[in-house]
Formats: C-alpha cells, sequence, structure tokens
C-alpha cells in the first residue's frame, strides 16, 4: 500500500508595496476593464527596496517552523526562477535567516514556475525513503518584466511555504502525475537580463498544449476523471488564463464549456494571485491556499492541480483533502499578509522598478523599507547581507 504524503503545512509571504491596476492604467492610458476582466487582475505586490526572494522564502517559512519545529526537517528545497545568485542556493541564506539546523540538506531548482512542483515531488521521494523526516519546500519569485510592455500588468512577487511529511495535515499528493516537456521559447531570462523575455501569446499557446499533454499522460498512466475533481488549481501567470485553461480541457475532453461550470471549478482558486500578480513557482500553491481557505468543506476531495514552467515543463495531478483539515489553515494569516501592504503610488513603483544593485563591490546599504520580519541589509564586497527586523 502506497503511504499518505502531501502537504502537512503552508503558509505565504508577498511584499511590502502594492500597486493597484487603476494606477497603472492611469499611467499608460489602458481601459480599466482590460486588467480587471481581460487579464483578470487588480494589483500586483511590489518588492520594498530591501525585500527579495529569500527575505519573503524566510517570511513564509518562519510560521512553519514556529508551529513544528525543524527537528524532522533534514531538506530544504529553494524553488525559483528570479535566482539571485549562479552558485550558491537561496535556500541556505533562508536555512540560516530561520536558524535550522546544520544536518540539512539544502538545494536550489529551477525550471521556470514549474520548480516548486518539481521540489514537492523530490520531496515525496525522500519522504518515501525515510517517512520520519519532513521536507521544507519553498517557492519564491518576484516577477518582472520591461516597463511598458504588455508582461508588465502581470508582474506580483511572493512566496510559499509547504511542509510535505507522512500524513499530511491538509492535502495528500496523488499518484500518478501526467507530465509533459516541450522546447519552446515563450518566455526566458538570460543570465544577463534582470527583466524576463516573453511572447505572451506564444505562452499561452505553449500553456494549453502543457494542458492537454498533461492531461493526455494523466489518463494513460490511469489517473482519475475529469469528474472526480472538485475544483482545479492552475498556474495562473494572470487569472483569466486559468479560464482559457480549464475551457481548453472541457473541449479536449469533449465536454461543454458552460461558463457556469468554468467559474465553479475555478473562481476559489483565484482570490490571492488576482490581488497580488504573477509569483512564478508560488502561483499554482497560491491558488491551492486560496481554494483551502475559502470552499465549503472540501473532506475527502480531489483537487486537480496544474504547474507550468515556460520553456516548457507541466504536470498535472491530484491533491486530496483530508479530514480535520480545515483546523490546520492559516486563512486569517493569508488576508493580513495581503491586507498590510501599503500602496505605492506609479511614480514610487517605477522608482523601485528601474533600481539596480551596484556591481562595484562595494559596501552598499539598502533603505530601510519593509514592516516584514527580514530584510536585506545591503551589499559588501559582492556579499548579501540579510538581517531579521
Ligand atoms: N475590457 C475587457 N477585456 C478586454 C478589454 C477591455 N476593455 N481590452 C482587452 N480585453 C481583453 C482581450 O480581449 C484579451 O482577452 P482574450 O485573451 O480572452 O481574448 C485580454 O483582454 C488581453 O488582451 P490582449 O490584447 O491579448 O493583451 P496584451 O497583448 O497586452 O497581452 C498578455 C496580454 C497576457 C499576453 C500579456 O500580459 C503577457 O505577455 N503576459 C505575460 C504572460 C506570461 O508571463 N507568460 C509566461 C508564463 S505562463
Amino acid at each position: 500500500m502506497s503511504l499518505s504524503i502531501g502537504i502537512h503545512d503552508l503558509s505565504f509571504a508577498t511584499a511590502e508595496f502594492v500597486l493597484p491596476h487603476t494606477a497603472l492604467a492611469a499611467y499608460n492610458g489602458t481601459e480599466i476593464g482590460k486588467y480587471h476582466v481581460g487579464i483578470g487582475q487588480e494589483s500586483m505586490s511590489i518588492p520594498a527596496a530591501d525585500e527579495d526572494i529569500v527575505t519573503m522564502g524566510a517570511a513564509a517559512a518562519a510560521p512553519i517552523i514556529a508551529r513544528h519545529g525543524s527537528d524532522r526537517i533534514r531538506t530544504v528545497v529553494f524553488a525559483t526562477e528570479s535566482s539571485i545568485d549562479q552558485a550558491k542556493s537561496a535556500g541556505v541564506y533562508v536555512h540560516s535567516l530561520l536558524q535550522l539546523p546544520s544536518a540539512t540538506r539544502v538545494v536550489e531548482l529551477k525550471q521556470a514556475c514549474y520548480g516548486a512542483t518539481a521540489a514537492l515531488q523530490f520531496a515525496i521521494g525522500l519522504v518515501q525513503r525515510d517517512p520520519a523526516q519532513q521536507v521544507l519546500v519553498i517557492a519564491s519569485d518576484v516577477s518582472k518584466y520591461e516597463l511598458d510592455s504588455p508582461g508588465e500588468a502581470t508582474q506580483g512577487a511572493a512566496a510559499v511555504a509547504m511542509l510535505v511529511s507522512l500524513d499530511p495535515a491538509l492535502v495528500r499528493i496523488e499518484d500518478p502525475s501526467g507530465l509533459f516537456t516541450a522546447d519552446v521559447m515563450d518566455f526566458w531570462r538570460p543570465n544577463y537580463r534582470n527583466e524576463a523575455l516573453v511572447d505572451g501569446h506564444e505562452s499561452i499557446n505553449a500553456y494549453l498544449q502543457a494542458v492537454e499533454g498533461t492531461w493526455k499522460d494523466y489518463t494513460e498512466q490511469g489517473g482519475r476523471t475529469l469528474e472526480e475533481f472538485a475544483a482545479f488549481c492552475y498556474h495562473q501567470p494572470f487569472t483569466k488564463m486559468a479560464y482559457k485553461a480549464h475551457r481548453h480541457l472541457l473541449n479536449y475532453c469533449g465536454y461543454d464549456t458552460d461558463k457556469n461550470d468554468i467559474a465553479r471549478a475555478i473562481a476559489q482558486t483565484t482570490a490571492y494571485n488576482t490581488v497580488i500578480g504573477n509569483s512564478y513557482t508560488a502561483s499554482v500553491y497560491l491558488a491551492l491556499a486560496a481554494l483551502l481557505d475559502q470552499a465549503g468543506d472540501l473532506t475527502g476531495k480531489s483537487v486537480g492541480m496544474f504547474s507550468y514552467g515556460s520553456g516548457s515543463v507541466a504536470e498535472f495531478f491530484a491533491a486530496t483533502v483530508v479530514a480535520g483539515y480545515r483546523a490546520h489553515l492559516r486563512t486569517e494569516h493569508n488576508r493580513e499578509t495581503i491586507a498590510r501592504r501599503r500602496p505605492v503610488d506609479y511614480t514610487g513603483y517605477r522608482a523601485l522598478h528601474e533600481r539596480s544593485f551596484p556591481t562595484d563591490g562595494g559596501h552598499h546599504a539598502t533603505e530601510a523599507q519593509t514592516t516584514g520580519p527580514f530584510r536585506l541589509a545591503g551589499l559588501s564586497g559582492h556579499k548579501r547581507l540579510y538581517e531579521t527586523r
């Protein structure tokens, strides 16, 4: 009999500031309906000068360590596509900020927005090998596109931390998975660039191909039928994409694409992403958090999870909600995390967007802006200096 392994706890953090799409639309003259309805985005999280994937990742994971301790965690997997170093894992900084035991393995994973799902699957493998152990998975990203480009309105920033263990309190991750890889150039970020390059319309097509590909493989591997799923969490580069994806899947399976049916399957998964923006690796797990926080009792129900990372790799799998999960949710904290962000005006946002770190190796303190628990204090000798507030 296969063991019950999955997500035991899930916590997220986002950035200090928030830019409403009304401010972006007022600046660039876009009809607001395009943002609110056309792509399904209301606002985006904007990191302060002293925030990055490490400070957000540590802020997401700290409540998990506070609740469960770190005695059973022997592995930390940090997934990101907005990496801060070509060699050192961002997870090592988080390990230090959270004072995790030295007897820990820490590694960073990358495959665009898909990385956290690979991390989750690798974590399950490790727990299967030694069920006494837990794995801390952190997905943290700052999504940054060129100013005045079509992608700009889909920016965002957030981190999700998940504790993977035997007999999880939230959801069991089931076998099989449906897998799909295709070599496409829909979104990428060469090492010499701070902002991603994206062919937005190509990325929508590539994503829909991946929905088909993963579902085909999932079915061939003996997965559940469409009717067995209570809801579907799709990766949400912008929340409208989840609706497009689900319509495509229903069509592919020969079903009618009734608007209300699609809304029933998707609507409760978009609440966090619509106000946070794209958080790349964290996005599909923010969709899961939003669903668990908002839906009625999901005990025993299966949720279809679709993870997509441009370039591209995708995976479809079932997460089945376990009895008693509601007692372990962080719903109030999650709402506060979003509500506590401070509005930034367009000029302030643009200044933060245009900032870049000096590359001269000197000592450079960063402006103290964040009110979060961890901050990037500065750079010195090409090293990032973090502190706990
Ligand atoms: N009211 C309501 N809807 C409106 C509107 C209005 N006033 N104006 C436009 N729209 C709709 C369009 O009809 C379109 O909807 P559709 O896709 O259902 O047809 C939608 O808004 C977007 O309009 P579009 O002209 O396609 O916008 P765009 O050329 O600026 O590009 C994206 C949109 C999503 C492609 C672009 O934001 C992007 O590249 N985002 C990044 C995507 C990404 O990161 N992908 C990689 C990871 S998967």
